[in-house]
């Protein structure tokens, strides 16, 4: 049987920094859901389908085969047969992954890859409805959460040390709006499972995260 790790909450809240982390203390495989719903959003972007053109979106279903790889701990998101995991990192493909992610003609098809990936698997996934609706039995979940300010200003570094010219209000803006988007969504929206535990990072580092979630961790192992 393998052991899962179910970690869930908004954007910016140091998810797949910690879930990365931990995997590799764990040896445990990290799976970045998230990054699928990227992969899916770059398509529509790349072939010029509108967020809003549920129809178009259905249509276009079909055509698009997301698939994951793993080199030395670091998962590739596979597109058709593209490794895309270069030009998903942007606010565009994350904003474009918001506002497609609504629809249950894209979740199903992820859900199905993530179910199947942690029946096999000792994995720590992250996304936002991995202890709700994923993997409902996850041996441990996490509900990981910061203020928007705190998530606003740690997306803003992470996008300077790249050299990518930004905006902290804006950014805190579309943290807010992204929000609102994946918490009110009808099918799978971001919301705590009953049974998961509450982590607010805003007072944290990264260590001080990793050895919280480790004490919750050894609690069930
Ligand atoms: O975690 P992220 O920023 O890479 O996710 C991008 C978007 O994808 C997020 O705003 C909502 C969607 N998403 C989702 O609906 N379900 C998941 N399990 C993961 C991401």
């Amino acid at each position: 049987m393998s052991f899962n790790i179910a970690i869930d909450g908004p954007a910016g809240a140091g998810k797949s920094t910690i879930a990365k982390q931990l995997a590799k203390e764990l040896g445990f495989v990290y799976v970045d859901t998230g990054a699928m719903y990227r992969a899916f959003a770059y398509y529509f972007l790349t072939n010029n389908i509108s967020a809003a053109d549920e129809a178009a979106i259905a249509a276009a279903c079909p055509n698009v085969t997301i698939s994951l790889t793993y080199e030395d701990g670091v998962q590739n998101v596979w597109l058709n047969g593209e490794n895309v995991s270069g030009f998903i990192r942007n606010e565009e493909v994350g904003n474009m992954a918001s506002a497609t992610s609504v629809y249950p003609v894209v979740r199903t098809k992820l859900v199905e890859l993530q179910q199947e990936l942690a029946k096999t698997t000792d994995v720590i996934m992250d996304g936002r409805d991995i202890g709700t609706v994923v993997l409902p039995n996850a041996d441990v979940k996490i509900y990981m959460t910061a203020s928007s300010t705190v998530r606003a200003k740690r997306r803003f570094d992470e996008l300077v040390a790249k050299g990518v010219e930004c905006d902290l209000d804006e950014i805190e803006k579309d943290i807010i709006e992204r929000d609102y988007r994946d918490m009110n969504r009808e099918t799978s929206p971001l919301k705590k499972a009953d049974d998961a535990y509450e982590l607010d990072t805003s007072e944290l580092d990264i260590d001080g995260v990793v050895n919280a979630m480790k004490e919750i961790i050894e609690k069930v192992r």
